[in-house]
């Protein structure tokens, strides 16, 4: 039996609601995910997902709808204990990697358990573990400005991974890589997820939403279709986005 890790339920997101110009950036979501999907949800720029992603993530609030992950309603909590539940239950991966340039991969990947004051002894063993998961465990020790992109965002995965979160959410993962790293960055995120991690990714790159096993299409704050990996190669499925892309955009 699988078990839902995630709902929204008719969400809304009005940017200036007070204002002269109040915009609706989204208009009405609802979907789920199961434990151990990897979802993608696809939209050209400004048709509303890093909104979204931000309101899931409990860094924004919804005008209205309800938002659950691990059977939580996170649009009700309190300022403080919607810390405590990111710090736990979500990991991050974001565009630009959001390191901490002072401080080495290790300490980088470190932080989340380092903020829920675990013991040396584990934050170091949950360190090289989840290292081991994304290949960077000979890169530990550097430092940010000693590695390129495509480590740099590993070793982003890795902090995301390391709490052992419900479900770990992208924005745009591989927006700063090169088409190596980005591939490389997506077999990572594939390994992780092959490992039951759940993970929900934002983008616009037809390429990197390919490595998705399920495919939801957001445009103008609605979500529209789905298309599903399954059973297809990545190769086809790929083109199936390109195609799918090429009649959503009109
Ligand atoms: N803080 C904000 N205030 C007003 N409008 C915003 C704000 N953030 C985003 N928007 C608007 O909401 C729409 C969706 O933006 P966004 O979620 O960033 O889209 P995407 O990530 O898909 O490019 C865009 O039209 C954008 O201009
Ligand atoms: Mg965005």
């Amino acid at each position: 039996m699988t078990k839902t890790i995630l709902t929204t339920q008719d969400v809304h997101k009005i940017y200036g609601e007070k204002t002269e110009k109040p915009y609706e950036a989204l208009k009405g979501i609802s979907f789920s995910v199961e434990e151990g999907e990897f979802v993608g949800i696809m939209g050209a720029s400004g048709s509303g997902k890093t909104t979204l992603l931000n309101i899931l993530a409990t860094l924004d609030q919804p005008t209205s709808g309800q938002v659950a992950i691990d059977g939580k309603d996170v649009t009700k909590l309190r300022p403080n204990q919607m810390a405590d539940f990111r710090s736990q239950k979500l990991g991050f991966i974001f565009q630009d990697f959001n390191l901490v340039e002072t401080l080495t991969a290790r300490e980088n990947i470190a932080l989340p358990l380092s903020l829920q004051n675990a013991k040396p002894k584990a934050i170091k063993v949950a360190v090289e573990l989840a290292a081991k998961k994304v290949n960077i465990e000979d890169i530990i020790d550097k430092f940010p400005n000693q590695l390129s992109g495509g480590q740099k965002q590993r070793v982003a995965a890795a902090r995301a991974l390391v709490a052992e979160p419900s479900i770990i959410f992208g924005d745009e993962p591989t927006g700063a890589l090169d088409s190596n790293n980005a591939r490389e960055m997506m077999d990572a995120l594939t390994d992780i997820n092959s490992q039951g991690v759940s993970i929900l990714l934002v983008t616009h790159d037809p390429f990197s939403a390919s490595f998705c096993k399920r495919i939801m299409f957001i445009k103008d704050g609605k979500i529209g279709d789905e298309i599903s990996a399954e059973g297809k190669s990545r190769q086809d499925f790929y083109q199936e986005i390109l195609n799918r892309l090429g009649t959503f955009e009109q």
